[in-house]
């Protein structure tokens, strides 16, 4: 099997240091730019496949409007993203013993005008889902194209993050947060390290 390391540029005692500090991190300069360009094709050629996103029983569109697909073992290019996490997972696991021991993920797409109401990804703590890492795809963004990750932090501070293409936001599951509707098209991954062990 392929050995995978985190990239060179992801500053991994920053990313531990804002988790405990702040319940989010920011990492800017995930990939260098031949893999992010094959990471961005594979997703374009798949967008005739995105299909409405659902909340829990279904679709509500006055929720979420985006659109997307489950990333398997099919789509290969993503599959180095996921391994990429799973790295990282180990070192969340070392760090905070959080027991992650899945990863979850989907393309989404954002069409000018959609958008993600406010939410939890965990919202009782019952669904597994640890840490929530969402890596911008679109080739670029404009600060005024709106589509901002509106999150609060743990210490109850809310951050307009933006979309930066080759940005990865993480966050604890638990937090409160939304997409502020798209200006242009805005392509990402969202993905979830989750821990599955049963608590009972
Ligand atoms: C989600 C989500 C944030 C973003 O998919 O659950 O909140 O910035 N995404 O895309
Ligand atoms: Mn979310």
């Amino acid at each position: 099997m392929e050995v995978i390391f985190l990239p060179k540029s992801w500053n991994v005692d920053q990313i531990l240091d804002d988790l405990d500090q702040h319940g989010f991190a920011i990492i800017d300069n995930v990939y260098p730019t031949n893999y992010r360009q094959a990471l961005v094709n594979e997703c374009s050629s798949h967008l005739n496949e995105f299909r409405e996103a659902g909340i829990q029983n279904g679709i509500v569109s006055n929720i979420r409007s985006d659109h997307i697909l489950w990333i398997n073992d099919n789509l290969n290019i993503a599959q180095h993203h996921i391994e990429t996490l799973k790295q990282l997972s180990s070192t969340l696991n070392r760090a905070f013993y959080l027991g992650i021991n899945d990863i979850e993920a989907h393309f989404a797409c954002y069409n000018a005008g959609e958008f993600y109401a406010l939410h939890r990804d965990n919202p009782q703590g019952k669904n597994g889902r640890m840490i929530s890492a969402v890596y911008y795809l679109h080739e670029q963004w404009q600060e005024n194209w709106g589509g901002q990750l509106h999150l609060q932090d743990k210490n109850n501070q809310w951050h307009n993050i933006q979309p930066k293409p080759n940005r990865i936001a993480m966050f604890q599951s638990d937090l409160l947060h939304e997409v502020i509707e798209a200006k242009h098209q805005r392509l990402s991954i969202t993905a979830w390290l989750r821990s599955d062990q049963q608590l009972l």
